[in-house]
């Protein structure tokens, strides 16, 4: 028995692992940390919380423990897709093992270790959107699985009946325990009942009482491991808007953020007074000229083809949205609205989502919005093109949003995006990211109207009313 198969064994007598050497670096470990990767006697692991608060470091760190205490353990590493895997997850893992340890087959996803363990990495989109038989042979795949174990980064970002089907597969005897272990953001979706009210799904689909206890929840907090982050950066996200600190700094999992219902209330969507475009060109609809003093923004929801349309939003600085595009297309012909709309309102800045979509590809030339992330691993901010919707890229976006109807900052005349206000609601589907269209519906029209005022602060109705019947300036600026 090596000393890894030793370690094992002082876990499960009930051992706390406080820190650990990886790779040469000592790593010691905050108490939720030390509680998460220490426990080997729940079924079902969570640790929900705020960003930056250790949660993937300590998943990454109990991965690497239960393959190498375990010999012939079997473990799927999930994720929404795989290249969110290769992407954001074994950069991480890597740094904490030696290459000798493992042999990564990247071509069939897998990394197999000295001692017989072996990670499936498995992309979980496929059981849960795309093609039926996408759907079906993803399902195929996981039902020939015998797993000791399941990993999965960022849980709101799959659905519960993947998550039952994983658990289904939780059945390989030769190793000690079968457990599943997780990360989420504190997002209003199904784990929400049942890690923290305890509740299961019935027969009918509904979550009732259970007394059960084969769960463990640990919510963790940014400041849990604040000796770990730069202190700027705490400092800057301790001072954004109070709703924001709760929810992602201190990671507070809570009721008042389950709202069901509609995102945008009644009462502002009914002061929008629909009326027809004054024109179409190039199949956009204008429902304003551009104006020489005037400054546009353009949103676009790129998607592609079949089941929802694209849709683009061109919006002004005194808060309309004064053109449209919408339509089935493809993203060549997409591309070509969207130069339309943008040398004909002054080259404004383009939000384009860019997630799936190879849009950015062909308006490269054209002026795109470039989001800011923090780099946990170089310390610093990096500037990446385009808005990529996440869970809490959303929250943050209809935020935004919310704030500026509050504010009486908008106008829109286009029945359909009104349309889909109404029909816009909250949600606990992994695929609609907390909030979305009501089924049957689309919600394309809105998002890109949202992107379009991403970051971008109209001033209020009035005082666009009141600046223009001043009497007029000389232009002091040109915008370009
Ligand atoms: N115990 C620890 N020792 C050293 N660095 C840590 C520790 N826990 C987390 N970190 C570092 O802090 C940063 C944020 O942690 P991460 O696990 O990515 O947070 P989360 O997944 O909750 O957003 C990362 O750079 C990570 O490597
Ligand atoms: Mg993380």
């Amino acid at each position: 028995m090596n000393s890894w198969e030793q370690l094992g064994l002082e876990i499960l007598d009930g051992r706390k692992i406080e820190e650990l050497t990886l790779r040469g670096k000592t790593f010691k470990f905050n108490e939720k940390q030390s509680e998460f990767i220490s426990n080997f006697t729940d079924r079902y692991c969570l640790n929900s919380g705020g960003y930056g608060s250790g949660k993937s470091l300590a998943l990454n760190v109990k991965l690497v423990l239960l393959c190498k205490c375990f010999p012939k353990n079997r473990i799927l590493l999930g994720r929404k897709t795989l290249s969110d895997i290769d992407r954001a997850i074994l950069p991480d893992l890597f740094d904490l093992m030696p290459p000798s340890w493992y042999e990564h087959r990247v071509k069939d996803g897998i990394i197999n270790f000295s001692n017989g363990s072996q990670i499936i990495l498995f992309g979980l989109d496929a059981m849960q959107s795309g093609s039926m038989a996408d759907i079906k042979k993803a399902q195929q795949k996981v039902k020939s699985l015998n797993l000791g174990a399941y990993i999965i980064d960022q849980l709101e970002e799959v659905e519960y009946e993947v998550f039952e089907s994983l658990n289904s597969r939780l059945r390989k005897a030769d190793v000690p325990f079968r457990q599943g272990n997780m990360t989420c953001n504190p997002a209003n979706f199904w784990a929400y009942q049942y890690f923290k009210l305890n509740q299961r799904r019935n027969n009918n689909g509904d979550w009732v009482n259970k007394d059960t206890s084969d769960t463990s929840l640990i919510e963790s907090s940014m400041l849990d491991n604040k000796d770990n982050l730069p202190d700027d950066y705490l400092k800057d996200q301790l001072a954004m808007d109070s709703d924001y600190v709760r929810r992602f700094v201190y990671g507070e999992w809570n009721t008042d953020i389950l709202v069901k219902g509609t995102v945008f209330p009644k009462e502002r969507i009914q002061e929008f007074v629909p009326r027809p475009a004054l024109a179409v060109e190039e199949e956009c609809e204008i429902f304003e000229q551009p104006l020489p003093d005037e400054v546009y923004k353009m949103g676009v929801d790129p998607s592609e083809g079949i089941v929802d349309p694209a849709s683009i939003t061109v919006a002004s600085g005194s808060g309309r949205k004064v053109a449209k595009y919408n339509g089935y297309t493809t993203i060549p012909s997409l591309a070509d609205k969207i130069k339309f709309l943008y040398y004909k309102y002054k080259r404004p800045m383009i939000v384009p989502e860019v997630n799936k979509s190879s849009i950015l590809e062909h308006i490269k030339d054209l002026k795109i919005y470039h989001r800011r992330q923090f780099d946990f691993k170089d310390r610093r901010e990096t500037e990446k093109l385009g808005f990529s919707m996440s869970w809490a890229s959303k929250q943050a976006l209809i935020t935004n949003f919310q704030n500026l109807l509050r504010q009486n900052k908008i106008k829109i005349y286009d029945s359909k995006t009104i349309e889909e206000m109404k029909v816009f609601v909250w949600s606990d589907e992994a695929s609609r990211q907390g909030a979305g269209a009501s089924r049957g519906f689309h919600d394309d029209d809105i998002i890109s109207t949202m992107l379009a005022f991403w970051e971008f602060n109209p001033k209020r109705v009035e005082e666009v009313m009141a600046i223009k019947s001043m009497p007029s300036r000389k232009k002091s600026f040109q915008y370009k």
